[in-house]
């Protein structure tokens, strides 16, 4: 049987990356992320494509989004080697959803519905380990291994004031997209208020409900 292709929503902080390593895990797929990507390649230069800065990182320290063209390039790539997927920071804005459209089917369309309050705290109290990439929550998933928790980072754009400008991105250009899904009636909504090991078990059903 063909792996499941899965695309889930929500805003910066929702729990995105951290629900789509339980997939990945759970249902064998590759979890594609552009997030990810661009920073593995924040310094590409992309100045021959016609853009207002010359890398990804000048837009994304801003919290602003890196250029389609860069982006459904780097989306277009992974899904075409990955059997299964969990896609995750894609489409951002309605144009992406078009070319995503044109790229692959999905099987489920998962949303993690989370209040804006919560999204700042997640955000800003966000630590990655660099050597594994586990994402860590200072106040609700601290790492019990002192040695991990003495080589956590943030993130560059965890910032209270970066993440003020990712919330209104998000606002302006992914919440047409939340909304072009549910038109569709394709739109799965889970409540991601609750805590991660809720949150997952209803992710989980939800697929396995789609699949
Ligand atoms: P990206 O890396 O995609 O960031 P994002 O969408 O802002 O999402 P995050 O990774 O910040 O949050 P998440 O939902 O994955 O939450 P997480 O699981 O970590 O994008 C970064 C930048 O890249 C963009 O600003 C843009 O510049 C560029 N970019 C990316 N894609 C692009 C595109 N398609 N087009 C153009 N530009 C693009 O959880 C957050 C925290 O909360 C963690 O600490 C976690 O431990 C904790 N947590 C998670 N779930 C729970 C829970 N249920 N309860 C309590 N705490 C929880």
């Amino acid at each position: 049987m063909a792996q499941p292709h899965i695309l889930i929503l929500g805003a910066p902080g929702a729990g995105k990356g951290t629900q789509s390593a339980n997939i990945a895990e759970e249902f064998g797929v590759e979890h594609v992320t552009t997030g990810d990507a661009l920073r593995a390649n924040k310094e590409m230069d992309i100045s021959d494509m016609d853009t207002e800065y010359d890398t990804p990182a000048e837009y994304m320290d801003q919290g602003e989004l890196v250029p389609d063209e860069v982006v459904n390039a780097i989306v277009d790539e992974a899904l075409s080697q990955a059997n299964g997927y969990v896609l995750d920071g894609y489409p951002r804005n309605l144009e992406q959803a078009e070319e995503l459209a044109e790229m692959t089917d999905l099987d489920v369309v998962l949303y993690l519905d989370v209040s804006e309050e919560e999204l700042v705290h997640r955000l800003t109290g966000r630590r990655l380990d660099p050597e594994t990439g586990d994402i860590y929550h200072v106040e609700y998933n601290p790492p019990e291994d002192p040695e991990v928790e003495g080589r956590l980072e943030q993130r560059e754009d965890d910032t209270e004031e970066t993440v003020t400008e990712r919330l209104r991105v998000y606002r302006e250009n992914t919440e047409p997209v939340v909304e072009h899904y549910d038109d569709e009636g394709v739109l799965e909504r889970i409540d991601g208020d609750q805590a991660p090991e809720e949150v997952w078990e209803d992710v989980k059903e939800t697929i396995e409900d789609s699949v």
